[in-house]
């Protein structure tokens, strides 16, 4: 009988180590999850130095740390930010809440995020985590007319225009024009206008030729 607390002792942490073994495998297959979605969601063409240019051939260890060439257009000239060190600085609700509340500039696809379901997002946050901080920031936004040392791609001038108020100051970033006054059942009016307004541009540029 003596042998009996030992032996409760020992069942126990069977099942303790069990449980834990079970939790560790789901979060390796959420972590799987992530990484699938950040491959296919074309994160990488962004955010990752030389992802397009070799196929895809970038080690996981250099991916999504943004990129020290921007692109310019009528909203300025925008980086694809180091979301490393982001979500270091950020817990997995705060990620959640953040990509279904803020816009960003173009060229970055916000909307395609907003419209994840909440565990994709949440999958895409541990993987993000599961890499670890690395990197340095990107280089900051600059305004419409402001030059840069950086490289960088020009946009036609016909391009989206920027959204039309600006949101508090986040964590490590600077504000991003934002709609978030908006609803976001149907597209911001601000972006509305700026696809009418592409849209009469392109009709009448297609009655004059
Ligand atoms: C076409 C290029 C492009 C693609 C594709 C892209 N991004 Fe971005 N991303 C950017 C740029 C540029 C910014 C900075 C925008 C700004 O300064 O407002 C950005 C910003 C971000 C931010 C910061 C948002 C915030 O709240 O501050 C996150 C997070 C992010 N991208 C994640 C992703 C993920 C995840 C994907 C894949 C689903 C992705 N991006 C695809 C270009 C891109």
């Amino acid at each position: 009988m003596r042998h009996v607390p030992y032996l409760l002792g020992i069942a126990w942490l069977a099942v303790v180590s069990s449980l834990s073994a079970t939790y560790a495998a789901e979060d390796d297959k959420r972590i799987d999850h992530g990484r699938y979605l950040v491959k296919i969601g074309g994160c990488n063409e962004c955010h990752t130095e030389g992802y397009a240019r070799t196929f895809g051939k970038i080690p996981e260890s250099e991916w999504m740390i943004g990129r020290e060439w921007g692109e310019m257009g009528p909203w300025g000239t925008t980086f694809p930010v180091n979301v490393r060190l982001l979500v270091a600085e950020i817990n997995e609700d705060g990620w959640v809440a953040r990509i279904r509340h803020n816009t960003t500039r173009p060229p970055m696809p916000w909307y395609n995020l907003r419209d994840m379901t909440d565990s994709d997002l949440r999958a895409m946050y541990l993987f993000l985590r599961s890499l670890g901080p690395a990197g340095k920031a990107a280089p900051a936004y600059l305004h419409p007319g402001e030059e840069t040392k950086f490289p960088h791609v020009q946009f036609p001038a016909d391009a989206p225009r920027p959204p039309r108020t600006e949101v508090s100051p986040r964590p490590g970033l600077q504000p991003a024009h934002t709609c978030d006054t908006e609803a976001y059942s149907s597209p911001p009016s601000c972006i509305r206008e700026s696809v009418q307004s592409r849209t009469t541009a392109l009709s009448s540029q297609a009655k004059r030729s």
